[in-house]
């Protein structure tokens, strides 16, 4: 069996008492797309966040390609090929899209060096360009971030947060916030993108048809456990999934 790109292995994470992640396996290989579901405060982000490097698990191991990479710092991490994203876009509202692309390619280019100087560089704005036009959104790029539809918002916070071309990369929850109408194209640029660009992807996601529709695999936490790994027609078909999870309440605004 070839080696996974990521592996958890028994992961717990406690806070005070309270197990917001219990024993939780799971295996991602080379190309997958991997959707996983579960209700509010099933432990989602909590896996995501241990996996990124922002938080450190309890117990247990996080491999990356073979490495234990346990513990180790989101910034190291980043280096050496994972990028996520987050819940809420991490952006500058007052800014320009392409304002915001320049900041995040700059901090590539010469993380060491001021960032108003950064700015004067040339091909920066050239670089920040494309890296909108990768994602479709280099017409909103002399807008104002805080005036933008919120699917371009998270095309946006996902450029920036992919600029480093990582190898696996980790979104929390893509669509949340994003009007129904705006959900699926968002999701096929994603999927388009990273497909072609050979990635490997760990999503979290509430909207069930756009599991459905762009998983490979699909894994079901509740309670900070996996109750369900497989084919998202197996995982859909899982009575305990059924019961728990899929047609959950997910109040609008909350995700
Ligand atoms: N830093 C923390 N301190 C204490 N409890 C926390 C902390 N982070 C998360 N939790 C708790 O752990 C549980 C899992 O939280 P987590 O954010 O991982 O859930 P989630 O599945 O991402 O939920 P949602 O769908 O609402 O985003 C929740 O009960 C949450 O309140
Ligand atoms: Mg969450």
């Amino acid at each position: 069996m070839t080696t996974p790109i990521l592996e958890c292995q028994d992961i717990a994470k406690t806070f005070g008492g309270f197990a917001a992640a219990n024993a939780i396996d799971m295996r991602v290989d080379e190309g997958e797309i991997v959707g996983i579901i579960g209700s509010n405060g099933a432990g989602k982000t909590t896996l995501l966040n241990i996996v990124s490097g922002h938080l450190a698990p309890t117990t247990g191991r996080v491999m990356f390609r073979g490495e234990d990479v346990t513990g180790v710092p989101a910034r190291v991490l980043a280096r050496k090929g994972i990028a996520r994203s987050f819940q809420v876009p991490q952006l500058f509202g007052t800014s320009t899209a392409l304002e915001n692309m320049m900041l995040a390619t700059s901090l590539l280019a010469a993380p060491r060096r001021a960032i108003v100087s950064r700015f004067d560089d040339e091909g920066l704005a050239e670089s920040a360009h494309e890296a909108l036009a990768h994602y479709g959104i280099a017409e909103h790029g002399d807008s104002l971030v805080g005036e933008l539809p919120q699917g371009v918002r998270k095309l946006l916070d996902i450029a920036m947060a992919t600029s480093a071309d990582p190898d696996l990369v980790l979104l929390d929850e893509p669509t949340s916030g994003v009007s129904s109408d705006e959900k699926n194209d968002v999701m096929q640029r994603l999927a388009d993108r990273f497909i072609a660009d050979e990635k490997t992807v760990v999503f979290i996601e509430h909207d069930m048809d756009i599991v459905r529709r762009y998983a490979t695999r699909v894994v079901a936490l509740t309670d900070g456990a996996v109750i369900a790994d497989g084919t998202p027609e197996a995982v859909f078909a899982d009575s305990a999934v059924a019961e728990q999870i899929v047609g959950m309440a997910h109040p609008a605004g909350t995700a």
